[in-house]
């Protein structure tokens, strides 16, 4: 473990800017330095690094934090990686705390698997650049594949020599041990190499460590399989892993869409033609692991199956799956014959980007559509095909979404639209029946380990609808000004603390202030607030941070606008004043609201949340109201946009909901 004086001296070397001009182009801009945000897609930059404050904020995203959190998001690394990291740039020598005995043999067991891997993934690398049949049978097979040399070398292609044991008789001279080449599969327990005469495609991790192999064969014709693979081994868990996903992760997030292949060559042949989101399940059937990686990136999945039988019955087993992970799930079906990698050399890349676009259909109706066809007039195979239908949408999550899906499948079917939302609210039904058991369970042994431990979901934990406005904390200004609404009352709140303590440490890890942190989450619904001088605050201060001003509580009391000044003095001089009861009932909450000066960070936190929590419920009504006008004027394109969005505020909503204790419906 690295010691806690390494990582201060870490932390007091680097310099955000350093770490970042490794991966964005920065300009100067005054006191700042901005560039275009690595973290999501824009034209104009609104990523934003402070090298005084020596964090970074991207205005238009919200991505934020210092030189540690920028290499965790970025790279992927964890933090003692990104430590290291920073480390090696500035050539400060790690301290290592003692760890117990067993930890470090496990890891050093670990790394040690890894050198062996990257060993091998070396030596088929050399192989196929440095030895004669390695450039006369492997390298001319990927060239003539039309892969460029730069890529064969970026995603370590190799050649496996046919000789039985090259791999492993060149371990031993260069004195690796053996076990462990054994113990990631590439040795047999007859001391023989596992791939032989085979190209090799190298198969990373997420940060990009090597943890598995494929090799095809090379000969047409022979009766032995095209591919294999690496056995399942302590490193490659093949039910967790995509491929090239380490190349993809930033495209992905930067186009917030995932595309998915199956083969090694077909993610290769895209990355090269400047595809990058792309990853491959390498054949086999989607897993919800592997789905839950994509999640980490994006919420949209297309997928690029094959055009053959094999290929779309393997698209539609992995679909339910994604479905359940509220994804949004596009199928694209190539040209009969065709695959990803030779379509696209066929076509060239305008024409596939082109065909991507044009022919995405939405997962439900794909599956909707090609088991229609099977069935034929089958009468009973069509009732089989509405049940399989039905059933995909129940594993809808968003309800809004679901009953769309019901109208638009009930219409493909020729159905009574009530039948399948009969069939479809049935199966909800059960879902639910059994989350609920599931989460009574949890609850129940929840309170057996601990009966104090108050249950959030019994009392709110923040004074909600209960405890109107006048029940509330009352201030002079209010006294004066009438009682305020329940929205404004929270929106006063952030105001209140972004004129008092904008300029505070927010957190110490990231070096955030209080208004970096307030603003950042405030971005999307600023324009919600109903009160004129609230939102003004706000909005200032927004510009103001975003010209890299400072918002020190001097500003806001001589502040020309006398609404903003008075407001400012106001808050400053006139603690909270509760009433007896009040303060009886929310004596935790109070605690925070009495000494304003030293809770402002919680005060913040509590403030936002109870503020963004109602704004999003008023946004879901309004656009709730929104798609049912449209869909009702049969307009679904446009209600499937506002679907999409629905379903992005509702996700928002209900984890914030999960995170204060409330219960979500
Ligand atoms: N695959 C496998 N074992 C096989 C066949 C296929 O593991 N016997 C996996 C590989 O990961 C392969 C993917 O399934 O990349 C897709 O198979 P396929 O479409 O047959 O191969 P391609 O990747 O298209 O390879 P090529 O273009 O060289 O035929
Ligand atoms: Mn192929």
């Amino acid at each position: 473990m690295i010691t806690q004086k390494s990582v201060q001296e870490i932390l007091e070397t680097v310099k955000v800017e350093d770490i970042i001009q490794d991966f964005v182009t920065l300009k100067r801009r005054g006191v700042n330095m901005i560039g275009l945000c690595p973290f999501h897609n824009e034209k104009t930059p609104s990523f934003t690094v402070s090298p005084a404050k020596n964090i970074y904020k991207c205005f238009g995203c919200g991505a934020a934090g210092n030189a540690v959190k920028f290499l965790m998001e970025h790279e992927n690394l964890s933090f003692p990686e990104a430590l290291r990291y920073i480390a090696n740039k500035y050539n400060i020598k790690i301290e290592e705390k003692e760890v117990s005995p067993e930890v470090l043999a496990e890891r050093q067991r670990m790394d040690s698997l890894f050198i062996i891997t990257q060993f091998a993934r070396d030596f088929f690398s050399e192989q196929l650049f440095e030895t004669d049949r390695g450039k006369s049978v492997g390298l001319s097979y990927f060239k003539q594949r039309g892969f460029r040399e730069d890529i064969i070398r970026k995603f370590g292609l190799g050649y496996a020599p046919a000789k039985g044991d090259a791999l492993t008789v060149t371990a031993k001279q260069n004195s690796y041990n053996i076990d462990l080449l054994k113990e990631v599969g590439l040795t047999s327990q007859y001391n023989r190499d596992f791939f032989r005469d085979r190209v090799m495609f190298t198969i990373h991790n997420l940060s990009g460590k090597v943890i598995g192999f494929g090799g095809r064969i090379l000969q047409k014709d022979v009766k032995a399989p095209k591919y294999i693979n690496s056995p399942e081994t302590e490193i490659y868990n093949k039910s967790k892993v995509l491929y090239g996903a380490y190349f993809a992760k930033t495209a992905i997030r930067k186009q917030d869409e995932c595309i998915m292949v199956e083969g090694y060559t077909d993610v290769i042949s895209l990355h090269q033609d400047g595809i990058e989101n792309v990853v491959a399940s390498s054949g086999t059937s989607l897993t919800v692991e592997q789905i839950l990686l994509v999640k980490r990136y994006t919420p949209n999945i297309k997928i690029l199956y094959d055009g053959d039988k094999a290929g779309i019955k393997a698209a539609l087993r992995g679909l339910d799956l994604v479905l359940a992970q509220d994804m949004n799930v596009k199928v694209v079906l190539l040209p009969d014959g065709e695959d990803p990698d030779s379509y696209l050399q066929s076509v060239g890349s305008a024409a596939f980007k082109e065909y991507l676009e044009n022919e995405a259909k939405d997962f439900i109706l794909f599956k909707t559509d090609l088991l229609l066809d099977d069935a034929g007039n089958d009468p009973i195979k069509r009732s089989e095909v509405i049940k399989d239908v039905v059933k995909s949408i129940a594993k809808v999550p968003d309800p809004i979404k679901r009953s769309l899906y019901v109208r638009e499948c009930a219409k493909i079917v020729g159905v009574e639209e009530q039948l399948l939302v009969n069939e479809s609210n049935k199966l909800v039904g059960k879902e639910l029946k059994k989350r609920t058991e599931q989460q009574a369970k949890r609850k129940a042994s929840r309170q057996q380990s601990d009966p104090n431990f108050p249950n959030p979901s019994d009392e709110p934990f923040f004074p909600t609808e209960e405890v109107g406005p006048g029940a509330m904390p009352v201030s002079p200004l209010e006294q004066k000004t009438k009682t305020l609404s329940g929205d404004e009352f929270q929106e006063r709140d952030l105001a209140r603390i972004l004129v008092l303590f904008a300029e505070e440490i927010f957190d110490k890890e990231d070096q955030i202030t209080v208004s970096q942190y307030l603003l950042g989450n405030l971005e999307d619904i600023i324009d919600d607030f109903d009160n004129a001088l609230y939102k003004k605050i706000v909005h200032l201060c927004m510009e103001r941070m975003a010209n890299g001003e400072s918002l020190e509580r001097s500003f806001f009391v001589n502040h020309s606008d006398q609404d903003i000044q008075k407001f400012t003095i106001d808050m400053m001089s006139s603690p909270y004043e509760y009433s007896e009861n009040w303060e009886k009932k929310w004596e935790l909450f109070l605690h925070s609201q009495k000494m304003p000066d030293k809770n402002f960070i919680q005060d913040s936190l509590s403030s936002l949340k109870r503020f963004r929590l109602r704004k999003l419920k008023k946004m879901l009504e309004r656009n709730q109201l929104k798609i049912k006008e449209l869909s009702e004027g049969n307009d679904f394109e446009q209600a499937m946009i506002y679907m999409k969005l629905h379903q992005k505020i509702k996700s928002i909503h209900d984890d914030l909901a999960k995170e204060m204790g409330s219960v979500v419906l």
